[in-house]
């Protein structure tokens, strides 16, 4: 019997950008027909009825094009968003999401960020400072390490956050473009890493626009599009569709753009 780690019930998550609700104090009391209605436009829909089940030990992988709700749908079960409606079901130890910058305090050094992770992943201080300097060459800061975390590129951060994730034994394991903040040595070491915990049973989404590699990694793939699911299935099929998709999406505009103007 295969048991579920992760369990998603028609989530929807609806972004309201504060920027927009400014509103003066006169507006607010004389038109606010017109507040509500530049309100409600300015409500973004960043995931719409998305269901999903991710069993024990499944890599699963979440393809889509740029703000399609990827992120938004790893944050969501990593506990730092909060769906609007829906429900979600998360079993076992969860890797925060560090990449997004949560639980990083930037004006503590890379070491201790990473001490403190480790220890809110729900390792002892003692282990976590056993696996430090590890964290460090992995993530290939061994220069940087005692630097404030304010002075690090994102791709850093993301690099170190990662590191810390993947040692710190989680159960579900969430990678968010992980790949794309290294060199070729730093994604090499992280696919072995995504190997090893997948061979010590832990469940894994893996979010990237790698699709070879996404494909090869991953028993099922869910294609979000505008945030909704598009597809789900085996890897290497819903890789393909979307492929597709996005292929013949980009032949027609180029195509469009080597015919002169007025041929259609
Ligand atoms: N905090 C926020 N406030 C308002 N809108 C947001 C917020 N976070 C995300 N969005 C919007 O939600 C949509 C989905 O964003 P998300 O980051 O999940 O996309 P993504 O699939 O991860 O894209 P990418 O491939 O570029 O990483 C986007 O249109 C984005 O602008
Ligand atoms: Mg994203």
């Amino acid at each position: 019997m295969s048991d579920v780690a992760i369990q998603l019930q028609d989530v929807r998550k609806v972004f309201t950008p504060q920027q927009h609700l400014h509103t003066s104090l006169k507006e607010a009391l004389f038109s606010p027909i017109h507040v509500l209605r530049r309100a409600r436009a300015a409500r973004f829909l960043a995931l719409d009825d998305v269901s999903l089940v991710v069993e024990r030990g499944e890599t699963h992988g979440i393809v889509g094009r740029n703000g399609a709700g990827k992120s938004t749908l790893l944050g969501i079960i990593g506990g730092v968003l909060r769906p609007t409606a829906g429900q979600v079901q998360v079993v076992g130890r969860v890797s925060p999401l560090l990449e997004l910058g949560v639980g990083f305090v930037p004006d503590l050094s890379g070491d201790e960020n990473a001490v403190l992770n480790g220890v809110l992943l729900g390792l002892r201080r003692r282990e976590i400072e056993e696996r430090l300097d590890d964290v460090i060459q992995f993530a290939e800061l061994e220069a940087f390490r005692r630097q404030e975390l304010k002075t690090y590129s994102s791709g850093m951060q993301s690099r170190l956050g990662f590191s810390v994730a993947v040692h710190a034994d989680p159960e579900v394991l969430l990678v968010d473009e992980v790949l794309a903040v290294g060199d070729a040595a730093f994604q090499e070491r992280c696919l072995d890493r995504i190997a090893a915990l997948r061979g010590a049973g832990a469940t894994i989404l893996f979010v990237s626009h790698d699709l070879k590699t996404t494909s090869r990694i991953c028993d099922r793939v869910t294609w979000l599009d505008q945030g909704r699911v598009r597809a789900t299935g085996p890897a290497a099929e819903v890789a393909d569709q979307y492929l597709e998709s996005v292929g013949s999406q980009g032949t027609s505009l180029l195509d469009r753009l080597a015919r002169p103007a007025g041929e259609g």
